[in-house]
C-alpha cells in the first residue's frame, strides 16, 4: 500500500540537499505543511530558503535535533506524520580533524528524532499511518577497486571515515527501530550531490569559487578518485519517490549515472567557468583575480595537495532497485548539470559571497591538506 504523506517536518532544510528538497516538495505538491527543524550551524543558511516565507505551507523553526523533547512537541503540535531527516555533519574533511561534532549529531541525533516519532507514532498512535525516512549516503559501503561491481543495497557496509562511520551507525539505529518498534522507515543512500546551494567547502563549488577568485584549486592526491556525481533534483526527486512508492523497512540506493575522476570534474569546470567568462567581460571589476581577466586559464590554478587520510578511491551506486521499485531515474547529464551549475553560482555571487566571510575563510587556513 502506498503512503501519502502530508505534513512534513524536515530537519536540516536550511542546508544543501534539505533546501532544494523543501522547494522541490513545495512545488510539486498542492496540499499539507512543510515544517523546516533546522538548528543553523555553518553550514545552515536562512538565505537558502528565501522567498519561502511568502508560503503559507511553509514555516521554519529553529532547534537541535539532539533536543529530543523540543522535536517531539514540535512533531505532537502540528500532527507531523512524515519525517525527513537531512540534518548532519556532513563534510568528510571537518569529520577527520574534529568527529566529535560527527557523533553527535549524526548519531546521537537521529537516535533522539527516532525516539520521539516512536513515541508519537508508535506508543500514542498519534496519526494512522506514518514515515520516518533517512537520507544517507553511498559512504557507508566503504571504498571500491577499479573493477569492482557497484555498490547494491546488500553490499556490507565498510565506512572509512569519522563521517562515514557516523552515517553508518545512524543507519543501523533506522533499521533497529523499524525491525525492533515497528516504525515505518525508509532510508535512500546517495552518491555526491552537486547544484545550487552547495556550500563552497565541497569540492565542485570550492572550485567554482576559487577560478572567481584566483586562487588555487586544491586537488587531493592524483586526483584519480571517482565519484558518481548526482544532480541535487534527481536525488530530491529520488526522496519524493521513496516517501510515495517506499516500502516500509526498505533501503534505496540512488545514483547518477556519472562515476568520474575528481581531475576531470575540476578541469571541466576550468573550462566551463573560463568560457563564461569569456562572454562576460563585465565581470572581471568584480573578479580581476580570476585568471580569465589575466591572459591565463583557469586549469593553471590546478594544485595537486597532500591527500586526504584514508581517502575512498572509488564509490559506484546500482540503483536497479530504486529504479524498479519506485520508478527513479536520474534526469540530468553531468556535463549540462555542471554547466547549469556554473551559471547558477555566477547569478548568485551575494549568496557565496556572504558565506566567505564565514567560518569558510578559517576552514580554509585550518585545512589539513593545504
Ligand atoms: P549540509 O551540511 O549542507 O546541511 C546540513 C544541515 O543540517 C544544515 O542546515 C545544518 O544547519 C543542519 N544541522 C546540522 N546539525 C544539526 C543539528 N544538530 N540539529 C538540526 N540541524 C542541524 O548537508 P547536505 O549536503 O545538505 O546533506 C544533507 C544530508 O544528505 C546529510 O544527512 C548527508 O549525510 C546526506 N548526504 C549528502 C550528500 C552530499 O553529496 N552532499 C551525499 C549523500 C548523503
Ligand atoms: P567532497 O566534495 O568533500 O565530498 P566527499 O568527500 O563526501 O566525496 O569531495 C569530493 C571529492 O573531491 C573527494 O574525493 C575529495 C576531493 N576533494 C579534493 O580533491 N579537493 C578539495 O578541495 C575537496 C573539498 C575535495
Amino acid at each position: 500500500m502506498s503512503f501519502e504523506p502530508r505534513n512534513l517536518f524536515v530537519t536540516g532544510g536550511a542546508g544543501f540537499i534539505g533546501t532544494n528538497f523543501v522547494r522541490h516538495w513545495l512545488s510539486k505538491t498542492k496540499e499539507g505543511r512543510v515544517i523546516v527543524f533546522d538548528a543553523l550551524t555553518y553550514a545552515g543558511n536562512m538565505d537558502n530558503l528565501s522567498g519561502l516565507e511568502r508560503n503559507p505551507r511553509y514555516e521554519f523553526l529553529r532547534g537541535d535535533i539532539c533536543d529530543e523533547a523540543k522535536v517531539r512537541k514540535l512533531l505532537e503540535q502540528s500532527r507531523i506524520d512524515t519525517l525527513v531527516h537531512f540534518a548532519a555533519e556532513s563534510h568528510v574533511d571537518r569529520s577527520i580533524l574534529g568527529p566529535d561534532d560527527f557523533i553527535r549529531t549524526n548519531v546521537v541525533g537521529t537516535h533522539a528524532l527516532l525516539k520521539a516519532a516512536k513515541a508519537l507514532w508508535i506508543d500514542k498512535k498519534m496519526v494512522p499511518a506514518h514515515r520516518f525516512h533517512h537520507v544517507s549516503t553511498d559512504e557507508v559501503y566503504g571504498s571500491l577497486g577499479p573493477a569492482d561491481p557497484a555498490f547494491t543495497e546488500a553490499t556490507a557496509y565498510a565506512p572509512n571515515s569519522p563521517y562515514s562511520a557516523s552515517k553508518a551507525a545512524s543507519d543501523h539505529l533506522v533499521r533497529a527501530y523499524h525491525e525492533t518498534y515497528g516504525l515505518s522507515t525508509t532510508v535512500t543512500n546517495c552518491s555526491n550531490n552537486y547544484g545550487p546551494y552547495h556550500f563552497p567547502e565541497k569540492l565542485i563549488p570550492l572550485t567554482i569559487v576559487n577560478i572567481l577568485l584566483g586562487k588555487p584549486l586544491p586537488v587531493y592526491g592524483d586526483g584519480l578518485q571517482i565519484r558518481d556525481w548526482l544532480h541535487v533534483a534527481d536525488h530530491c526527486e529520488a526522496i519524493s519517490l521513496a516517501l510515495k512508492r517506499g516500502k516500509a523497512g526498505e533501503v534505496y540506493n540512488v545514483g547518477g549515472n556519472s562515476e568520474t575522476a575528481n581531475i576531470e570534474i575540476v578541469r571541466a569546470l576550468c573550462e566551463l567557468v573560463d568560457l563564461r567568462l569569456a562572454a562576460r567581460p563585465e565581470l572581471e571589476k568584480q573578479f580581476p583575480l580570476s585568471p580569465r581577466f589575466n591572459g591565463k586559464s583557469a586549469a593553471e590554478l590546478i594544485t595537486h595537495v597532500r591527500d586526504r587520510p584514508g581517502h575512498d578511491r572509488r564509490y559506484a551506486v546500482n540503483y536497479d532497485k530504486a529504479a524498479h521499485d519506485l520508478k527513479y531515474t536520474p534526469a540530468k547529464n553531468l556535463k549540462s548539470g555542471l554547466a547549469a551549475t556554473v551559471d547558477w553560482y555566477l547569478h548568485n555571487i551575494p549568496w557565496w559571497q556572504a558565506l566567505l566571510g564565514r567560518d569558510y575563510a578559517d576552514w580554509l587556513t585550518k585545512n589539513y591538506s593545504r
